[in-house]
């Protein structure tokens, strides 16, 4: 039976943010040392330190903001540690991720001159766990006062004339948990206070991030919008899509039942209504949704894969995490009145990567390009799109709809349609009725498909999975009849 799709091209609704197409890298297994930075005496091609052939890779899918240096590690990490000479700074144990020695030689400067060089706004997530009210308030100083003052002086001493443009800053992280196991009502507290001194300096316009729930924990967002809502530009919300259980396995990322699929498509829907939900508590004292929710760590999480650190949480990724990546950003962009930013964890070596790299080796990961096929609704305008879901994914006890989409108009006027088909089996037959355009004379389309459930790329054979040119479609004035394969993702751009 073919599924009906309806989008209305000509009704603009909320801008999705490009923010929403965001990324997270933390301190952790081989995201920061080895991913980005191998220092300036590394084999492997850097500028300053950092990796040519990440920085160029990242660039292309236009990174719109990169979140660090934590996760766990924030609530640990005194910036201090990592400014000045580097053979002087001081070394530390990252305790949360392998207990490793982490020698600050990637700090406040390094991390500004890799968002230069990708072209993103930094998003710097402070620490509210271990560190005091006056740590947090000086590195704002340290990277925003323009003018003389003990940081700015200190930021010059250590290299950098004029202070850096930042707009994101976060009040510590998961606070019910890794960043100080508070209750939300001491936690709204402390962020009042902290946030206090979070100063903006000059023209420097800060956004500031409260730490928020932990997956369903509507309470947290009940109290932390009862009692600070009016001094936070967002609120932040994590949820890991995990098939089996967190504690006693999480599954395999590569070696998976069907079942396990099923769970896994099932468990990035549920994304949708923990946002209504968290949404509808948000409506409720602000109305006018001022305040972002901030999905500021999300992605798949499976178990390490065999033989490496399980503090590094190296998992590979296949075309089941790509489907995963494309329903979630269209869950987001079918939410993009409230939300206002999201980071996948995290960008290199660690969760759901877009890049995976084996010393001076780095592969592409499914996740990378379906970001990069998803560029295209960045900064657009969401218009609607309702599917009459004729078929679902079942078990003999649970389903879900086949397919999951979400549709743009750009400022050109160029409609962007994706659709992502979560059935490992079935192809689907779509019609799409472009309801307000004239003529839909100039079609064209992306695919990220496979014929094997784990198809994935590795460093042996780096491009099994890859776009390609998605032909399957006829087009019938404003209808566009298609057909797209199981596990797929397609993008159509349409063009009156
Ligand atoms: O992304 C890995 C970890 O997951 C982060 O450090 C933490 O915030 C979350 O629990």
């Amino acid at each position: 039976m073919v599924q009906n799709i309806i989008v209305n091209t000509d009704v603009k609704q909320a801008k999705i943010s490009k923010h929403i197409y965001g990324h997270f890298a933390e301190h952790l297994g081989r995201c920061i040392y080895e991913g980005v930075w191998v220092g300036e005496d590394s084999h492997i091609p850097n500028t300053n330190g950092i990796r040519n052939d990440v920085v160029e890779a990242l660039k292309k899918i236009n990174i719109p903001v990169l979140r660090w240096p934590g996760g766990c590690f924030a609530d640990e990490y005194h910036w201090k540690d990592g400014v000045g000479p580097r053979n002087n700074r001081k070394r530390m144990v990252n305790t949360h991720w392998g207990g490793v020695v982490e020698n600050n030689h990637f700090g406040t400067h390094e991390f500004m001159m890799l968002c230069q060089m990708l072209e993103t706004e930094p998003y710097i997530c402070g620490n509210v766990g271990s560190g005091t009210v006056q740590e947090m308030s000086e590195w704002v100083e340290y990277m925003t006062f323009d003018g003389e003052s003990p940081m700015a002086d200190w930021r010059q001493e250590n290299g950098k004339k004029e202070p850096w443009k930042l707009t994101y800053f976060g009040v510590g992280n998961e606070n019910w948990g890794c960043g100080g196991n508070m209750r939300p009502e001491f936690y709204a507290d402390l962020y009042r206070r902290y946030q206090t001194y979070v100063r903006q300096y000059g023209n420097n316009t800060l956004y500031k991030i409260a730490g928020g729930p932990n997956v369903d924990d509507y309470n947290w967002t009940e109290v932390l919008m009862r009692e600070a809502g009016s001094m936070m530009d967002g609120l932040s919300l994590h949820y890991y899509t995990i098939p089996g259980d967190f504690w006693k396995g999480k599954g395999s990322a590569t070696n998976f039942s069907d079942n396990e699929w099923f769970l896994t498509m099932q468990r990035a829907l549920h994304m949708d209504t923990l946002i209504t939900n968290h949404r509808a508590i948000m409506d409720k004292y602000d109305p006018d949704e001022r305040v972002g929710l901030i999905i500021d760590e999300w992605g798949t999480w499976f178990d390490v894969e065999p033989g490496t650190n399980p503090g590094f949480l190296y998992q590979q990724n296949t075309i089941r995490d790509a489907i995963v990546a494309g329903v979630t950003l269209n869950i987001f962009n079918n939410h993009a009145e409230r939300v206002h930013m999201a980071n996948i964890a995290q960008t290199i070596n660690v969760l759901q990567a877009m890049i995976l790299t084996d010393k001076e080796k780095m592969i592409l990961t499914p996740t990378y390009h379906l970001f990069d096929m998803y560029q295209v609704h960045q900064d657009a305008v969401k218009i609607p799109l309702h599917i009459n879901n004729a078929h679902t994914v079942a078990t003999d006890e649970d389903s879900f709809p086949q397919i999951n989409a979400s549709a743009s108009k750009n400022d050109s006027g160029i409609v962007h349609i994706s659709l992502c088909n979560m059935d490992a089996y079935h192809s689907a037959d779509i019609n799409i009725d472009l309801r307000g355009m004239i003529s839909a004379a100039n079609i064209s389309g992306k695919i990220l498909t496979a014929t094997e459930k784990n198809a994935r790329n590795t460093f042996e054979q780096p491009e099994n999975v890859k776009p390609e040119t998605f032909n399957g479609f006829v087009t019938k004035d404003t209808t566009l009849e298609l057909n797209i394969p199981a596990m797929s993702v397609v993008v159509l751009s349409i063009e009156e």
